[in-house]
């Protein structure tokens, strides 16, 4: 996805070590999205440098190896469930606050978009932490997308391979 038409700034929370992490207009924070209090550090950070947020994007991810129920670890299953929803939970709940402080003549609270997969909506594509994950994502996509915040805009999208059930 492309915001360069409008020159944005960037901040980018990622579970690697950042190569530089700090530029004129990006930062680079080193977080674990599945830690609340990580999320909630790395979004300070962001308030501190550019003041609010208008975008949020919720990519972060990792796969199950397609494992079976039977398969999974208690480890495996927290771990995807921590990543792929935890995660974007906590990211979501920490932004809102910020697009809400703004104006009530903001065009624009915010956005959110949430990257799910075919595996929000289909049962048979990936492994079932995977799939349990990604349909709880797109839950609250819809849930925190019905108005329950006034003046912000949310959507989600489903990036994915092809899958024939
Ligand atoms: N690749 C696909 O075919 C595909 C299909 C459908 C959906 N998706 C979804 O798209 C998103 C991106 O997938 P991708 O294939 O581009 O992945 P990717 O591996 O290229 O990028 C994922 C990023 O998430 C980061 N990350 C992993 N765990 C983290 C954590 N705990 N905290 C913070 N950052 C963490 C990784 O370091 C990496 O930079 C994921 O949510 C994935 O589930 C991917």
């Amino acid at each position: 996805m492309s915001f360069s038409y409008r020159a944005p700034k960037v901040a980018s929370l990622d579970i690697r070590q950042p190569k530089v992490e700090n530029h004129l207009s990006r930062i680079d924070i080193k977080c674990n999205v599945s830690v609340d209090t990580e999320v909630k550090v790395a979004m300070q950070k962001v308030i501190d440098k550019y003041g609010t947020v208008d975008v949020l994007y919720n990519v972060a991810g990792i796969t199950d190896r397609s494992m079976r129920v039977g398969e999974t670890t208690n480890e495996g299953f927290t771990n995807i469930m921590g990543i792929e929803f935890n995660g974007p939970f906590y990211m979501v709940r920490a932004v809102i606050p910020h697009f809400l402080a703004k104006p009530e003549s903001a065009d624009l609270k915010g956005s959110i978009f949430n990257v799910c997969s075919v595996a929000a909506v289909r049962g048979g594509c990936n492994g079932a932490s995977y799939t349990s994950a990604k349909h709880a994502l797109l839950g609250l996509s819809r849930n925190t997308s019905g108005g329950s915040c006034k003046g912000r805009d949310q959507m989600q999208c489903c990036p994915s391979r092809s899958c024939d059930n």
